[in-house]
This record gives C-alpha cells, sequence and structure tokens, in this order.
C-alpha cells in the first residue's frame, strides 16, 4: 500500500528542532528575542519599515482594519478567499462588499471593484489567491483617487511578488499567515508589515491588551531601570507571537527561497502535464506577478467526482474556496457575483508542498489523466448506446 499524497506538508528539519529546543533552554518563551530577531528580519526580506509578529493573519486583518477605521464604512473584498479574511472586516465593524474575481486567477476584478466603490468606501482587502499577485497599479490608483485605505492579504504570498517588488509592501498593510498549511510555518503565526509608523506603533499595543510597554523591555535580562509600570491606553486583543512561533519563523526564513523553488518547479510540471487535456485548466499565471505557489488549482467540471477519485487512490484534494458571500453569516451583504458562483464549482486544488516528491506528483497526473480519460470513455459509450 502506498502513501498517502497530501495536499500540504510543512518542511521541517533538524533546524527547527533546534530553534526549539535553543529558545526552550532560554527559558524566556514568551514574546522577547526571538520574536524581535524575526520581525526585523522579516520586515527587511518584504522591503518594509515595520513588522510586527502576531499569533495570526486574521489578527493582523482584523487589527489592519481597525486602523483603516471601517467601522459603519463600506470594505470591498472578493469572496473567493478564507472566510477570517471577510469575517474580519465584520469584526472592525465594517460592510464588506463583495467583488467578482477573475475567473482564470481568482483574483480580484478590479472593473467589478471600481464600479463599487461609493461615497462610504473605506478600504479595500485584496487576496493574492494562491500567492500570485492581484494587479496593483490599478488597485492601488483606485485606491489614491478615492482615499481609500489598501490591506494586503498575502496569506498565501510569502516570497511571492509584483513586479518585482515582494507581495506585502504594495499597499498600506500587508498580513501574512504562518498557519500549518502556508509556505513557511510556524504552527499558527502571521506578521502585519507596513511602512506606516503610527499604524505599526498602534498594532505594537493592540496585539498585547492595549498595554504601552511590553514585559520583554521591562525585564529583559540586563534591562536598568527594571520598573512593573504601564499604561493601558485602548482596549486591545491577545494577539502577539511567542518566542517559541518566532524562533520557527526564523528557521523557516532559511528555506523559503528553495522552497518557493522547488514549489513552482512542481506547478511548471503540473502545467505541461494537463497541456494536451482541455478537461484540466491551471489557473494563468501572469506575466507581473511571480507566484509563491501556495496551492495548485485546477478547473474541472465534475470537480466532485475528481475529488472521489483522488481519494480513492490515495492522494488528497480540497477545494478553496467556497464563495464567502454565501455563508449565512453574509446574507445581510450578498450580492449576485456571476463569475465566482461558477467558477468555484469546478475548483480544486491538488498536492502542492516542498516535500512532494517527483515520482509522487507523477502519480497525481496519471490519477488525473485516468480520470479525464475514463470520464471520456463513458461519453464515448453513452453517445454509442
Ligand atoms: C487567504 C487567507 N487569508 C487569511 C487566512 C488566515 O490565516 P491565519 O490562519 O494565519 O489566521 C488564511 C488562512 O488559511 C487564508 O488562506
Amino acid at each position: 500500500m502506498e502513501d498517502r499524497i497530501r495536499l500540504f506538508r510543512p518542511a521541517f528539519g533538524d533546524a527547527e528542532k533546534a530553534a526549539l529546543c535553543d529558545t526552550i533552554d532560554s527559558m524566556w518563551v514568551g514574546r522577547g528575542p526571538q520574536s524581535i530577531a524575526f520581525e526585523e528580519r522579516f520586515a527587511g526580506f518584504v522591503g518594509v519599515s515595520h513588522a510586527v509578529a502576531l499569533n495570526s493573519a486574521t489578527a493582523s486583518l482584523h487589527l489592519g482594519l481597525l486602523c483603516a477605521e471601517v467601522e459603519g464604512q463600506e470594505v470591498l473584498t472578493s469572496s473567493m478567499t478564507w472566510v477570517s479574511s471577510t469575517e474580519s472586516i465584520l469584526l472592525a465593524g465594517g460592510r464588506p462588499v463583495f467583488c467578482d474575481v477573475e475567473e482564470d486567477t481568482l483574483n480580484i476584478d478590479v472593473e467589478d471593484m471600481e464600479r463599487k466603490i461609493t461615497p462610504t468606501t473605506r478600504a479595500i482587502v485584496v487576496t493574492h489567491y494562491g500567492g500570485q499577485a492581484c494587479d496593483m497599479d490599478p488597485i492601488l490608483d483606485l485606491a489614491r483617487a478615492h482615499g481609500l485605505t489598501v490591506i494586503e492579504d498575502a496569506a498565501h504570498g510569502c516570497g511571492g511578488e509584483y513586479k518585482g517588488r515582494k507581495l506585502g509592501s504594495l499597499g498600506d498593510i500587508g498580513c501574512f499567515s504562518f498557519q500549518a498549511t502556508k509556505n513557511m510555518t510556524t504552527g499558527d503565526g502571521g506578521m502585519m508589515v507596513t511602512n506606516d509608523d503610527a499604524i505599526a506603533e498602534r498594532v505594537r499595543k493592540l496585539r498585547w491588551c492595549g498595554i504601552t510597554k511590553p514585559t520583554w523591555e521591562r525585564f529583559r535580562p540586563g534591562q536598568l531601570n527594571r520598573s512593573w509600570v504601564y499604561e493601558v491606553e485602548e482596549v486591545g486583543y491577545k494577539y502577539e507571537m511567542n518566542d517559541l512561533a518566532a524562533a520557527l519563523g526564523l528557521a523557516q526564513m532559511d528555506r523559503l527561497e528553495q522552497s518557493n523553488l522547488r514549489r513552482r518547479e512542481l506547478m511548471e510540471r503540473y502545467r505541461d502535464a494537463f497541456a494536451d487535456l482541455p478537461q484540466i485548466a491551471p489557473l494563468a499565471a501572469r506575466d507581473f506577478a511571480l507566484s509563491s505557489c501556495y496551492n495548485a488549482v485546477i478547473r474541472v467540471d465534475h470537480r466532485d467526482e475528481l475529488f472521489a477519485h483522488l481519494d480513492n487512490d490515495g492522494i488528497d484534494s480540497n477545494v478553496h474556496f467556497y464563495p464567502n458571500h454565501l455563508y449565512k453569516i453574509f446574507r445581510p451583504y450578498t450580492t449576485r457575483l456571476p463569475v465566482t458562483e461558477e467558477v468555484w464549482k469546478k475548483i480544486l486544488s491538488i498536492p502542492l508542498h516542498p516535500l512532494l516528491t517527483d515520482s509522487e506528483q507523477a502519480r497525481v497526473i496519471d490519477s488525473v489523466r485516468a480520470f479525464v480519460e475514463g470520464a471520456q470513455e463513458t461519453s464515448t459509450h453513452a453517445a454509442a448506446g
């Protein structure tokens, strides 16, 4: 019996184990030196002035939307995203306005977005679907013209680029996820990046209960003028990253470039392998984007049958995503999104992660081809009968 082929797998090794052990041995596992080092390195990597380590991208989106002051205001977003991205708008008191997506990338349709701007629009949340950039230039032009804050949901986009600039650095605020399936993972974790000093300062307070001076800054070894005193200026949240996660994050950063290269190689191989099958349409690759290739999505008729077929062959697959505007919680904000409502029925994510071997990928490809050929045979027989 061959091993099951998983959709995603974290790439961990001795470096991650050593980083965790060293942090445990340091006896400081809350937010401290690892988190600070991770923030500095991540900010440099993305090319921004501030990175604020949090416990999830959801926290980053929530705090980003609070800073954008969306309460009672409209926030443009796509529906083809993870539900916490759109839930964050509700958490921050905003009103989600769902926009359609491009059929071949699943990224937000800029023309639909432009049509939906009103005097009460305050912000835009764009998800770089699968780590491929949305077309940011027209989005940023619209934002400038209408005074809107742009929040990039770069949960899938670690290492991805738009016209040579790293995802997360293009809008006002970028939100990254280090959740278990992501290109780099800390189990759970997130990072907000920004060039705005005031936003960074506010988020640093909001992430830990509104407290003005973190424990590490008051009590770190060697700290002069130790003091237990701090102020609480605004109601905050328990959203900060701890040093165990940050130590993992630093070790994962060492792997990111190599793992993204492997992801891109695997993605190209899927494209080549399905090029002669009109029934299987991978998402399109845009020239302006260097994708981080978080997931490999194909569009296929009879998607649920292919899901069952792959499952039967010991291969995991999944649907990213169910259109958010159709969930019960969004009923007050629902709208017709013709492309989203059609394309979601066809999309299937097939295995893609840096540990996927060539022979495992060949098994996935063979299984998809067998499904297509089987379906062809059935329809030929049906036509003959
Ligand atoms: C597009 C998108 N946005 C946001 C998130 C939330 O990330 P986290 O789990 O770190 O909160 C995810 C997680 O899967 C995601 O896929």
